[in-house]
């Protein structure tokens, strides 16, 4: 029987890549429509720092202490900081490679073909939009306790969700509000000062990306600050006794303390050390990219590594381990030891502003893939159009900020919370995969950064993502699957049919390299 070929060369068309001549070019292209370049090495470093330090070192190291890890907690965090070493490091020959707005999105355009590409373009939105919308609630939650410290008091119906997401259990341990499995209100009408805080990030993210990385140095000055303070502070007070022994022994639970326990503990502390990967998705607005990317990349990670190390280690020395799962564990810890005021509200003010940065720089993120994807014709036309003015890509801002505006003050965010570490992890184990196969596809590259030991490097930064990716529990990777179908429906649905690249491929248009 004959062969049509027609199926065939729609199947190839899946895997066309994107020329980074092209990508390159389209990045250079000066003019109105173009964003402008202001960013130097420290901003982009204080740019990775403003997102990296939030709640996860505020919130997520005490529990992960309590609940997992014991005092060994900065193991974990040892070891997530090298897993995210391996994938700074090939986001950085990424960056200085390809130093174009989409981030691992349009890495893998350029690798792995457009169906990839759509796929991580779609996966960023869980770290990126659903990350700024987790940490908005978390940053309501410190900004009504801060406020509470200076004896005003806000409504609870108007400082949570209205929503919450109930599992058969809790119905059965009759936590509040939880009539049945599933989605259940929660009597509380909107969480608005979650609402309030995207709001005004996306209102700065529009003004200017010079104005926002000037609010973000402001912010990433105070919260260094503010973890230092408790680093000396917390020395005064540490006990050696609280970290013996270091490795508590495992209950029998897997995960519960023991070696167990610190990768368990590892999978939790990864979300404290998203958004160095962020930095990448400001390469158009970077004076000299292909320099500064890789300083931003790897500057703000190394520091933030030390300092996630030094202060876990300091925490579970102020406090024996078991106290610490509570939502502010920091705080926690000067009161115990009985710090003054003054330092106590600093440490509350460190939260908020910390958290404050990482929804700036998550909503920054967001906003530059949805412009690359639509540049490249996969989304509407309106999300790459530049303010005339601000030059930055303000439709793609708006939008961004009003949905994630909608999900922080209305959804129950266990369900989002989770997934933003499995779908960041993903994100990472395809840029390491990318590395590999733009060192096979375009060794003639020009590659400003060259990332050490190919392949040793990004294979070891797919295992340990992967690895990490194998700790989080069963329904997040359901959920992310669920994620990814509906990702495909549309892709199938609108995206294929609207791609630039695909057109000029059917009308026979020569690809360059
Ligand atoms: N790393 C960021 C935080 O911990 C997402 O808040």
């Amino acid at each position: 029987m004959p062969r049509s070929h027609t199926p065939k060369v729609r199947r190839m068309n899946l895997w066309a890549t994107k020329s980074i001549t092209a990508l390159r070019a389209e990045a250079d292209a000066v003019g109105e429509h173009s964003l402008k370049r202001a960013l130097g090495p420290l901003n982009l470093i204080t740019l990775g720092i403003g997102a990296i330090i939030g709640a996860g070192i505020f919130v997520l190291t005490g529990q992960a202490a309590a609940l997992y890890a014991g005092p060994a907690v900065p193991l974990s965090m040892v070891l997530v900081g090298i897993a995210c070493a391996f994938a700074g490091l090939c986001y950085a020959e990424m960056a200085s490679a390809v130093p174009v707005a989409g981030s691992a999105y349009t890495y893998s355009y350029a690798t792995m073909g457009e169906l990839i590409a759509w796929i991580i373009g779609w996966d960023l939105v869980l770290e990126y939009a659903a990350g700024a919308a987790t940490v908005g609630v978390g940053w309501s939650g410190h900004f009504v306790s801060l406020l509470n410290d200076f004896g005003v008091a806000l409504p609870s119906t108007l400082t949570n969700s209205p929503t919450q997401w109930c599992t058969a259990a809790n119905v059965h341990d009759l936590v509040a509000g939880c009539a049945h499995s599933g989605l259940n209100l929660t009597g509380a009408i909107l969480n608005v000062p979650a609402v309030l805080i995207v709001l005004l990030m996306s209102t700065v993210l529009v003004i200017g990306i010079k104005e926002s990385a000037t609010v973000n140095n402001f912010i990433v000055m105070l919260k260094i600050s503010i973890v230092l303070l408790i680093v000396v502070v917390g020395l005064g007070h540490f006990h050696s006794g609280n970290l013996k022994p270091f490795i508590a022994p495992n209950t029998g639970d897997w995960g519960t303390y023991g070696v167990s326990g610190i990768l368990r503990g590892a999978g939790l502390v990864f979300f404290a050390y998203i958004g160095f990967d962020a930095v990448s998705t400001a390469a158009q607005e970077a004076r000299n990219p292909q320099r500064d990317m890789p300083i931003g990349i790897l500057g703000s990670l190394a520091i933030c590594t030390v300092l996630y190390v030094v202060v876990s280690a300091v925490l579970v020395g102020m406090v024996p381990f078991k106290d610490l799962n509570v939502a502010a564990p920091m705080a926690l810890a000067m009161q115990r030891i009985g710090a003054p005021e003054w330092i106590r509200v600093s440490v509350d003010v460190g939260a908020v502003l910390g958290l404050g940065s990482v929804i700036l720089v998550m909503l920054l993120g967001q906003s530059r893939v949805f412009y690359s994807m639509s540049r490249d014709g996969l989304l509407g036309k309106w999300a790459a159009s530049v303010h005339p003015k601000f030059r930055t890509p303000y439709l793609s801002t708006i939008f961004t900020g009003v949905a994630v505006a909608i999900a922080t003050g209305m959804l129950p965010l266990q369900l989002l919370g989770q997934l933003v570490n499995i779908g960041t992890l993903l994100a990472f184990v395809l840029v390491c995969i990318g590395v590999m196969v733009l060192r096979k596809t375009r060794p003639d590259l020009n590659r400003p950064f060259r990332t050490p030991w190919v392949p040793f490097v990004p294979i070891m930064g797919i295992i340990c993502c992967f690895g990490l990716m194998l700790t989080l529990p069963q329904d997040t990777w359901i959920r992310l699957i669920v994620w990814l179908l509906i990702g495909l429906t549309i892709y199938f649905g609108y995206s294929r049919r609207h791609s630039i690249l695909q057109r000029e491929l059917a009308a026979g248009v020569p690809q360059q390299k």
